[in-house]
C-alpha cells in the first residue's frame, strides 16, 4: 500500500520562543546563535556543513546525501558571514548560500535543549493513576491511543464486540504495524481450549502467575503486547500491572547497590523448546523458534544510568556465566529480591479484571505483570499478540513528525527525543 503522507501546515502557528533565533554570529569556526529564551548555541561550521539537511547536501527524492562526505577528503570549511531571514539561518558552506532549519538547529543541542517540555514525555504513574479508556472507534480514528501508550505504557481499549475480537483486534494492531511472529493462521495464542502440553507454559495453567515480562530470552523482547478478552464465564481472575520504570527509579534511589547490581550482571535468559501454542499447533515450525538465549542484564539502562528494559521471568533465568563468585551470587539474589520486593507494592500497580471485548495494550519493556489464580470452573479465553520496537518506533516517529510539520529531510536522522522535542515547538 502506498502510503500519501498529507502535509498539514499552519501559516498562522507560532514557533515558541525557544525555537526562534534572536542572533547569529561567527566566532573563530563556529556559528553561535542567542535564543528567544536567551540560551545559547554553538555550531562547529564543519559539522554544519556535513549534517545540514539542505537541498544542496541531500537529494529531494530519497534525502540521502547527494555526495556522502565520509567517502570524501576532509576540508576544512571557511566561512566569513552568517546571516538571519525568517527564522533560517542563511550561510554559505562552501557551495553556495543555504537555509537552515533553525528549530531542527535547537534540537540538536543537546546542552540546552533536552530540558525543554517534550511532546508525551513518558510520565511515571501518579499514586490516583488510573489506565486510560478509549472506545473502539476513538482508537480507530485517532492516534491518541498510540501517545498515552508510549507516555504511559498502558490503554485499555473498550467496546469491542467478543464476536468480532480477532477482526478488530487485528484492525487495532495494524494502527501500529505488523505483528512480531507470522505464522499462520494466526499469531494469536488461544488459551482455550487448552493445549496438551500445558505444563509447558505456565501462562497456559490457571495457577498463579507471577510477575514478570514478556519474552526476555529474545535480544530485544517484544515491546507492545496486546491482550484481548474474547470470553469470560464464572469468576475473573485479576491481572496487576507494575510500572517497572518507577518501581527501578525507586530501587535507584533507595537501593543503589541493587540498582547497579541489576544493571550491570550480565544474566543468562533463555528457553529451549517450542512455546505451547506452537508445539499444539498442526504447523511446522523451523529451528530458528526453538532455542533463544540472550546474556543481558535484568534493568537494561540507556546511556544516562536510566531504565530502558526490564526483563523479569524466573523460568527463563538459566544462571550466570562462571567467572561469578558466590559472594556475587549473594549479591545478585538479594538485589534481585529488593526489586521484586518493590515491584509487589501497591503504589506502583494498578489492577483490573479483564472483560469480554477488552483489549489491554502494554510496553513489554516497561510494565511487569502478574495474575491472580483461576478458578476451576473459570473458562476464559485470551487472545495475545506482539509488535517489536523498530515498528514501534517507526510509528511513534511518523506521529511525532506529523506534530513537528518540517519537511521529512530534517525529520530524517533525528533521535525519538530531537522528535519529541520537535513536535512540542509550536505555541
Ligand atoms: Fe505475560
Amino acid at each position: 500500500m502506498l502510503l500519501v503522507v498529507e502535509k498539514k501546515t499552519n501559516m498562522n502557528k507560532v514557533l515558541k520562543k525557544e525555537f526562534q533565533v534572536k542572533s547569529v554570529s561567527l566566532s573563530g569556526k563556529n556559528v553561535e546563535i542567542v535564543w528567544q529564551d536567551n540560551c545559547q548555541s554553538s555550531f562547529d561550521v564543519n559539522w554544519l556543513q556535513m549534517s545540514t539537511r539542505s537541498s544542496k547536501k541531500f537529494s529531494a527524492d530519497s534525502y540521502e546525501y547527494t555526495d556522502c562526505p565520509i567517502y570524501n577528503t576532509f576540508q576544512e570549511v571557511a566561512v566569513d558571514k552568517v546571516q538571519l531571514s525568517n527564522n533560517k539561518i542563511l550561510i554559505d558552506l562552501g557551495s553556495g548560500i543555504e537555509e537552515i532549519d533553525a528549530s531542527w538547529l535547537r534540537a540538536q543541542d543537546a546542552t540546552i535543549s533536552y530540558s525543554l517540555p517534550a511532546f508525551e514525555e513518558k510520565v511515571q504513574w501518579s499514586n490516583s493513576f488510573s489506565i486510560l479508556e478509549h472506545s473502539y472507534d476513538e482508537a480507530i480514528e485517532s492516534n491518541q491511543w498510540i501517545s498515552d501508550l508510549d507516555k504511559f505504557g498502558i490503554v485499555k481499549i473498550k467496546g469491542v464486540s467478543p464476536d468480532d475480537l480477532e477482526e478488530k483486534l487485528d484492525k487495532i494492531t495494524k494502527k501500529v504495524g505488523v505483528l512480531r511472529r507470522r505464522f499462520h493462521p494466526t499469531d494469536i495464542n488461544v488459551i482455550e481450549p487448552k493445549p496438551n502440553n500445558i505444563s509447558l507454559d505456565k501462562a497456559y495453567t490457571g495457577g498463579t502467575l507471577e510477575y514478570h515480562t514478556d519474552a526476555p530470552y529474545y535480544d530485544l523482547p517484544p515491546k507492545i503486547a496486546f491482550l484481548a478478552c474474547k470470553k469470560l464465564e464464572g469468576e475473573p481472575p485479576i491481572n496487576y500491572f507494575c510500572d517497572g520504570f518507577k518501581a527501578a527509579s525507586e530501587l535507584k534511589e533507595t537501593h543503589k547497590e541493587a540498582y547497579n547490581i541489576l544493571s550491570t550482571y550480565l544474566v543468562n535468559l533463555a528457553r529451549r523448546r517450542l512455546r505451547s501454542h506452537q508445539e499444539d499447533s498442526s504447523i511446522e515450525h523451523s529451528l530458528y523458534s526453538w532455542d533463544t538465549h540472550t546474556l543481558t542484564n535484568i534493568i537494561v539502562t540507556n546511556g544516562f544510568g536510566e531504565p530502558e528494559i526490564i526483563r523479569i521471568h524466573s523460568r527463563s533465568f538459566s544462571g550466570f556465566t562462571s567467572d561469578y563468585s558466590g559472594i556475587q551470587i549473594k549479591k545478585f539474589i538479594e538485589a534481585y529480591g529488593s526489586f521484586i520486593d518493590l515491584i509487589k507494592q501497591d503504589r506502583f500497580n494498578v489492577q483490573m479484571k479483564l472483560e469480554p471485548g477488552n483489549i489491554v495494550i502494554i510496553d513489554n519493556h516497561r510494565l511487569v505483570h502478574a495474575r491472580s489464580k483461576i478458578q476451576g470452573n473459570t473458562a476464559r479465553m485470551i487472545y495475545s499478540c506482539y509488535i517489536d520496537e523498530y515498528i514501534w518506533n517507526s510509528r511513534l516517529r511518523f506521529l511525532l513528525g506529523e506534530r513537528a510539520e518540517m519537511d521529512d529531510v530534517w525529520l530524517r536522522g533525528c533521535t525519538i527525543d530531537q522528535l519529541k522535542i520537535l513536535a512540542n515547538r509550536w505555541e
